[in-house]
This record gives structure tokens, sequence and C-alpha cells, in this order.
């Protein structure tokens, strides 16, 4: 077992999330950052981190570089989608464990490709689902999962603005579609807290704002606004999915709004148990529950701490538990299966929007279902 003081990371990818992380784990003790890939300069300098112990990491234009010539225990892998298959091989291959963004990939082709490389290579695969580490969430799914209350009905509610001014977030073929690169959180948290296996998925969505050339403005983007030539995306959408255990869960998505969710309840998860307990998630800041003779109150828990001050609920208590199961050689809790299970209910709705049916989770999933 290695000792506290000695994870010696890389990150692949210093976007928008892999600046996150570059900050997140230089403020965690027991791991040191060595080097960043990243072939734009301006990227990687416009993330401004006071590094610890003024050691800045090594910086290369080419993630092949990186790995040929640094000893690291772990990546993480913060690349465009499309990429995430080519460059988590590579760093599997390098004898890396892996924390790899969400989705794992844009095609299940992928996904298992990736799953499998780790298995054979006996490497940790953690997957970016943030929300699995978040005391709000771990809150909802224990709620969900006491006996004699079994969640019947979820929903969510995701009205939201656009994703950046970058080409790649709006053009399917890179993606995997807004279902898989935005909700894969989403039906992983209906997987999660339901508790059963999703088995048949409906889905109807298009483009009601966002058309290729439309001027994409996002307010939370550090870019100027931009035309975005080619967007093939939908911007709504409304899903429904069923579980083998007779259970349904329904999303319904925007990503149109101007400028962001300016409704009092924000971003809205919620659930209804056969003993008729209810459960609703608002804002991913408060959580609460009531029902059953019991009113609705909100629940007096720390929600959103886990992040430290640093992003997103969960964010510090993900690259936390990360770093734990590298020196333990743990099990990831958010492992490479939850993350396929998020995106093959994510790729089937993409799919019913297409072809304008219910599409079977067997149908693109035969051997595993
Ligand atoms: N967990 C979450 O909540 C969350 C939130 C946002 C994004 N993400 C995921 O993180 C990933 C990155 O998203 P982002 O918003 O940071 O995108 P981004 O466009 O801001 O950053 C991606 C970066 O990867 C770099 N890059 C491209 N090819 C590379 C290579 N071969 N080696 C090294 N770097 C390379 C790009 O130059 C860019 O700077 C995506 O998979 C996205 O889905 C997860």
């Amino acid at each position: 077992m290695m000792t506290r003081q000695n994870v010696r990371l890389a990150i692949i990818g210093m976007g928008d999330m892999g600046g996150g992380h570059a900050r997140g784990f230089n403020a965690i003790d027991g791991c040191e950052l060595v080097a960043i890939a990243e072939p734009r300069e301006e990227r990687y300098t416009a993330h401004q981190i006071d590094w610890r112990n003024d050691r800045a990491p090594a910086v290369y234009t080419n993630h092949r570089e990186l790995l040929k010539r640094e000893k690291v225990d772990a990546c993480i892998v913060a690349v465009p989608d499309l990429l995430h298959r080519e460059v988590a091989e590579a760093a599997l291959d390098a004898g890396c464990d892996l924390l790899l963004e969400k989705p794992v990939s844009t095609t299940l082709e992928d996904a298992d490709a990736i799953i499998r490389h780790a298995k054979e290579r006996n490497r940790l695969l953690q997957i970016g689902l943030v929300y699995r580490y978040s005391t709000l969430y771990r809150a909802m799914a224990k709620y969900g999962s006491e006996p004699g209350h079994g969640v019947r009905l979820m929903w969510c509610k995701e009205l939201r603005q656009c994703f950046p001014q970058r080409d790649w977030f709006h053009a399917q073929e890179q993606t995997g579609g807004t279902l898989v690169e935005k909700d894969c959180h989403h039906f992983d948290i209906f997987n999660w807290v339901i508790g059963s296996d999703p088995i048949r998925v409906f889905a109807t969505g298009g483009q009601h704002v966002w058309k290729s050339g439309s001027l994409i403005d996002c307010s939370y983007c550090p870019d100027e606004p931009r035309v975005i030539d080619k967007i093939n995306t939908v911007d709504h959408a409304v899903v429904a999915v069923e579980y083998e255990n007779g259970a349904r869960a329904s999303l319904i998505l925007c990503m149109y709004l101007r400028p962001e969710n300016v409704m009092p309840e924000g971003l809205e998860i919620g659930g209804i148990a056969e003993s008729g307990r209810q459960f609703c998630a608002y804002q991913d800041q408060r959580l609460g529950i009531g029902g059953i003779g019991e009113p609705f109150h909100f629940l007096d828990l720390d929600m959103i701490s886990d992040n430290e001050g640093m992003g997103h609920i969960g964010c510090q208590a993900q690259r936390r538990d990360f770093l734990d199961c590298v020196r333990e050689r743990k099990e990831p809790f958010a492992n490479g299966r939850i993350g396929r299970d998020s995106l093959l209910v994510a790729l089937a709705a993409e799919r019913s929007i297409e072809e304008g049916r219910p599409i079977e989770l067997s149908e693109l999933s035969p051997c595993l279902r």
C-alpha cells in the first residue's frame, strides 16, 4: 500500500474541467500533481493556480509524450468525450489508474473497450460521476433504498442555459448527443436511487433555438460569445425510462434558457416511493422529504461543503475517494460499470429521438441484459 504522501498524478486535458481538477488536487495533502498534458497553451495558462510548495507541474502538449517521460501513479482524463477511449487506453497502457471524466465515452463499444482495458491491466477506473460523492444525493439514495419505501417514480427537471461556445459540445458525433454529455449524471441518479436495471427508454426532442450558425453565449464559459457553425444536437428533450422492477423515471431537458434558470426550484430531482414517501432536491443544495403523515421538511445536513469551496457538490469528496482507492486498491464507487449503465440510458434516449420509437436496452446491449 502506498504511504499517504506519494500519489503522483497527471492531468490530461486542461480545459474547464481539467483546471478544476488541478485546483482541487493541488489543495489535497498526500498527492502531487507532477504533469499536465494540454495541446493549447492558452488553455493551460488561463488557469492561474498557486502551486503547492511552488512546484508547478511539467507541461506537455501531447499526452503520449507525458506518459512516456513521467512516472505517475494515476491520471485524470478531462479531454473532449470523443477522445476518452484513445487517451484512457494510452494512460492504462502506461500503468496508470484513471479518474476518467463522464460520460465514459460516446459509444457503448468504446465504453466496453475502456472497461476491458482497465480490467486486463489491473488498473482502477473511476468515472467522474461527481453526484455519487455528494452528501445530498447519497442521502437521497439512502432514503430511496430503505426497506418498505421502494421508489416507484422519479423525475428530473434540468432547465438551463446552453453548453459552452466550444464546437465539440454541439456536435453529436463528438459527444454522443446532449443527453449523453449532460444527462448521464441524471440517468445515473435514477439508476442509483431506483436500484433496478433500466429496460426501456422513450424520448422525444429536437432543436427549438440552437441550430447551426447560432451565436452561443454561455455565461460560465470564459470564451467570448461565438457563432457555432455546426450544431446537430438537440436543445430540448423529454425522456421516459422504465425499470425492471416497474419503476419509471422522466427527465425534461431544456438547454436554451437565457441567461439561465431563474425559477426558484432550479435543477429539481425528486421521487415518490410506494409507501407514499416523497423527496425532492432543489438546486443541488437542499433535500426535502415528507409524506406518510410527515410534513415536507428540508434535511438538516450540510449539503454543500463536500466541495470544500471548489465547485460542483461532491467534487473534493470524489477526488479524495479516488486517492483512497489508488492507495488502498479499492474498487471506486463510481466504477466503469456504473458509468456504462448511465451511458446506456442516454444513448437509448438519443436513438429513440432519432428513430421516433421506444428503445429496448437489450437492443443496444444484448450481451449484458
Ligand atoms: N463531471 C462533471 O460534472 C463535468 C463537468 C464538465 C465537463 N466534464 C467532462 O470533462 C471533459 C472535458 O470537458 P471541459 O468542459 O473541460 O471541456 P474543454 O473543452 O474546456 O476542455 C477540454 C480540453 O482538452 C484539451 N485536449 C484535447 N485533446 C487533448 C489531448 N489529446 N491531450 C490533452 N488535452 C487535450 C483541449 O485543448 C481542451 O483544453 C468532458 O468529457 C466533459 O464531459 C465533466
